[in-house]
């Protein structure tokens, strides 16, 4: 599937927003379904997000000792809010990705159809397909995504997020020089072509290269990067792009698209547009990592999600100087109804945001 140009300005205006967080946009969540009397709202979320435990919750964790990992914590708030959360997703593809039904019918970014031949060839050239063997074997892991958000600066939260078992990161955000502030661990470093560091030397010593696939375009990409190829031609992408990833090919990985398709078209309700790309409904990639969190690990926080549009002074990221006014509504991400379903997590509990910046002051 090749772009036309005027989709790539599109997805290039999302640039900044991709890099995962929030419009801080001011005016009240409206909640679908007060009327009627349902439970739930339109998503399938309950209204009633007062972050309380269920009995049996409080009964299976009352007893860990303070800061001790909760097995299955947060799949278990996510279900009481949301009836419908299947735990079982895999993070990764792996050499089974067929049999997973749900990705094998949609176009990327929503699924794998059409790129079966080119993604078996990476998970032959690659071999792993889980986070390692220490990771795996852990019956309680522990994440953290770290957005690029610039209210994370000057906070000295990297030692705190340093003690996450799981430490994703996103895109390009750099860790050298900022280790005070946003830690100096890396798991994983989700990113797509034109969001992956550029400059062999700014990568970290150690990490997954994990691919999320927004485009047909992209799984090629990652197999010129995974042997080493030269990438004859950028044409189809919307910026430059990496054309070397220091990565053996068994430290790289290929999100699950089940994750971005999840995001979209059911916990953010952005447009289905008859399962194809369009109108608005490619979820931020700071999103799509939650969602895999929620999956598949046992606590989820995040940090540096989210800006304060009343602040247009403030840094856009934490590691450049682009200031907050810099950013513009999006046409290919619906930043206002992706806040919506950050805020339902956070009030209730799902995942704890250590930076503030979802819910502001008005959770
Ligand atoms: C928690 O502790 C109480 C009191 O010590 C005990 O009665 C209860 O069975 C414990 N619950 C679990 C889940 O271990
Ligand atoms: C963080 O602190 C540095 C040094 O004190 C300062 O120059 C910078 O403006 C601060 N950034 C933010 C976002 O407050
Ligand atoms: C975001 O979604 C809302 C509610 O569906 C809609 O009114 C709005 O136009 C959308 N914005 C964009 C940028 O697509
Ligand atoms: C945004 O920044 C302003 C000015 O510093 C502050 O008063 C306000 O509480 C902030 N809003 C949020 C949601 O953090």
């Amino acid at each position: 599937m090749r772009m036309k140009p005027s989709r790539h300005l599109l997805l290039g205006l999302c640039s900044m927003l991709a890099l995962g967080f929030l419009y801080y946009s001011s005016g009240r969540i409206s909640l679908q379904g007060w009327g009627r009397k349902s439970l739930y709202d339109k998503q399938g979320f309950l209204l009633k997000l007062d972050g309380g435990l269920p009995l049996e919750l409080i009964y299976k964790y009352g007893n860990l000792s303070e800061g001790a990992c909760k097995p299955g914590f947060a799949a278990a708030k996510m279900t009481a809010i949301y009836p419908k959360f299947t735990k079982v997703v895999p993070m990764f593809l792996d050499p089974n990705y067929k049999r997973f039904s749900k990705i094998g019918d949609y176009l990327p970014p929503f699924g794998i159809k059409s790129q079966e031949k080119i993604i078996d060839i990476l998970l032959s050239a690659t071999k792993s397909y889980g986070l390692g063997e220490e990771l795996d074997s852990m019956s309680c892991k522990t994440c953290i995504i770290v957005g690029n958000g610039g209210i994370l600066a000057n906070k000295s939260l990297g030692q705190r997020i340093d003690q996450f078992d799981v430490v994703v990161r996103l895109n390009e955000a750099p860790v050298k020089g900022f280790e005070k502030d946003v830690g100096s661990k890396t798991t994983m470093r989700i990113t797509y072509p034109e969001g992956a560091i550029q400059k062999i030397e700014r990568y970290e010593a150690q990490s997954l290269f994990v691919l999320s696939a927004f485009k047909a375009l992209d799984f090629n990409w990652l197999r010129h990067m995974v042997f080493n190829q030269r990438l004859q031609s950028t044409d189809g992408f919307w910026k430059s792009v990496a054309r070397r990833v220091p990565r053996e090919p068994s430290d790289m990985r290929i999100l699950n698209p089940y994750f971005i398709q999840e995001a979209s078209f059911k916990l953010i309700g952005l447009p289905y547009n008859n399962g194809q790309m369009g109108r608005g409904n490619i979820p931020t990639l700071g999103t799509v990592a939650i969602t895999m969190a929620l999956h598949n690990c046992d606590e989820v926080a995040v940090a540096g999600f989210g800006y304060n549009m009343s602040t247009p002074h403030a840094p856009l990221h934490y590691y450049e100087k682009i200031r907050m006014s810099a950013i513009k509504e999006s046409w290919t991400h619906n930043i206002s109804k992706e806040k919506e379903f950050l805020v339902k997590l956070v009030k209730a509990g799902v995942i704890q945001d250590w930076t503030n910046g979802i819910c502001g002051a008005g959770c």
